[in-house]
């Protein structure tokens, strides 16, 4: 590819890095995608996609065939982009707080690529980075690899993602702001230019601001949404004690007031995947190096880890002691259409089911490989949901898959050797369950 005046370039292939990249190729921008893993490159080159997004594989096959998208493992091409895009993972030391070892190294690489180029080019941080980061280590780091000034030579700015696993690709294409942390006026400008021809057609609100604000928002969105999920699981442990309330329609009230609102009301077994708590740990351990104790975050934490034992207690209730039954597991990835576990409530569930002396067995419609890898071998991973429930004594529903909403009271009566549910995610119908013994989150009718 010859250097395009309009291409830009994504540095780390991970979700956020291939959705938003391969969106801006369907918009019909050339992309030139750098990663360091070889083997991602090769497959990437030929349509295939790492992990299951819906839409993505079609939309990449569509993109690498009308050679708007490029990969490779060669740092320097991102010279050929005046767009370059930081997008590497942010991982977590042990105490909570940030490494950004991958940050700074894809920072030195960009800044060793464009420094003998003649053209002005802009770096937009996307991974999500502690306040401060943009302005106090990428800026010094990229100054000295490119031996160039930030600013009149080089643009900086951090432009957050908000997109979510399993919608990744639909709300990338429509989102509902744009926020963009700018670290002077050109830069702003540039990015902004940018934005406005990927979503020539509509009108997304965008918030221009400084890098350190923008990088804070991110957290603070995800703060927000942690603290819904934490509230309402909250509210629902206490319907569960209160016989005959129930929080879905409690949530159903509430969320009809403005000021509230309906999403993220939604109880059930704890948030996972690799996003909220990893924000909210990094986040605390920043807010404590401040002399901060930001106590709401560490409880909605705490509430989180404790969402399995909700669950795993309702199944006690159905059984007594859990010692020597057969747990039939429906559903690992951390939420429907994807196949990922990270921090997936399910895993706290099994671990918890294991110490009762439980033997477990479970299905994922798409998350068995990814399982498999981390479970202990005495899990029996199984091939599809009937398999799964044959001979359990009780049957615990963890992920809200459309493939569970369809089984029939048959499904399970013909399989499971006694009709006990317990539903971590209310997606069973309660008039369906004649002669089963349910249990589910947030439902009075659980308590003792
Ligand atoms: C989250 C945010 O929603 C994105 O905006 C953000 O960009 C992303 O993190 C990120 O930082 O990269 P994601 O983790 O993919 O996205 O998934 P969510 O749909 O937010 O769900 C997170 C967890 O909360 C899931 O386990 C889900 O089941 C749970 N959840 C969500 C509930 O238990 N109840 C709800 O009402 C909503």
């Amino acid at each position: 590819m010859r250097r395009e005046s309009d291409a830009v370039s994504f540095v780390g292939l991970g979700y956020v890095g291939l959705c938003t990249a391969t969106v801006m190729a369907s918009k019909g921008i050339k992309t030139i995608g750098v990663d360091v893993d070889e083997k991602r490159i090769e497959e990437l080159g030929k349509g295939h996609p790492p992990f299951h997004e819906p839409q993505l594989e079609q939309m990449l096959k569509a993109a690498v065939r009308k050679k708007r998208m490029e990969f490779t493992t060669d740092a320097s091409r991102v010279a050929q982009a005046n767009t370059i895009f930081l997008t590497v993972g942010t991982p977590s030391r042990d105490d909570g707080s940030m490494d950004l070892a991958y940050v700074k190294k894809a920072t030195q690489n960009v800044g060793s690529a464009i420094a003998e180029s003649p053209s002005y080019h802009l770096v937009v941080i996307k991974s999500t980075v502690i306040p401060g980061t943009t302005i106090d280590v990428v800026r010094p780091v990229l100054e000295a690899a490119s031996e160039k000034l930030i600013g009149p030579e080089v643009g900086l700015a951090s432009n957050p993602e908000f997109l979510a696993e399993g919608s990744a690709i639909k709300g990338t294409l429509q989102p509902d702001k744009i926020v963009i942390g700018a670290f002077d006026t050109k830069s702003g400008a540039t990015l902004t230019k940018l934005y406005r021809r990927i979503y020539s057609k509509i009108n997304i609100p965008t918030i221009v601001t400084d890098p350190t604000t923008a990088e804070t928002i991110k957290y603070a969105s995800n703060a927000f949404l942690a603290t819904r999920v934490s509230t309402i699981n909250t509210i629902a442990n206490i319907c569960q004690r209160v016989p005959n309330a129930d929080v879905e329609t409690v949530a159903k009230a509430i969320g009809l007031d403005p000021r509230i609102g309906r999403l993220y009301l939604k109880a059930g077994p704890g948030y996972g995947g690799s996003c909220f708590h990893k924000d909210l740990q990094a986040l605390i351990s920043f807010s404590r190096s401040l002399n901060y104790d930001p106590l709401l975050l560490a409880a909605v934490e705490k509430v989180n880890q404790r969402q399995a034992s909700e669950i795993v207690n309702l199944s006690k209730k159905l059984l007594g002691s859990l010692d020597n039954r057969r747990i039939a597991v429906l559903g690992l990835a951390f939420k429907k259409d994807t196949d990922d576990i990270r921090e997936a409530p399910s895993l706290r569930v099994i671990d918890e089911l294991l110490k009762n002396g439980a033997s477990v067995s479970a299905y994922d419609p798409m998350a068995l490989e990814n399982a498999r890898r981390v479970l202990p071998e005495k899990v029996e991973l199984l091939p599809d949901a009937i398999s799964c429930l044959k001979g359990a004594d009780c049957c615990i529903v963890m992920t809200e898959w459309d493939e569970f909403r369809r089984l029939r009271p048959n499904d399970y009566k013909s399989s499971m050797r006694a009709p006990n549910i317990v539903d971590a995610r209310r997606i069973i119908k309660r008039g369906d369950l004649n002669g089963f013994n349910y249990m589910a989150i947030g439902l009075g009718t659980s308590s003792p």
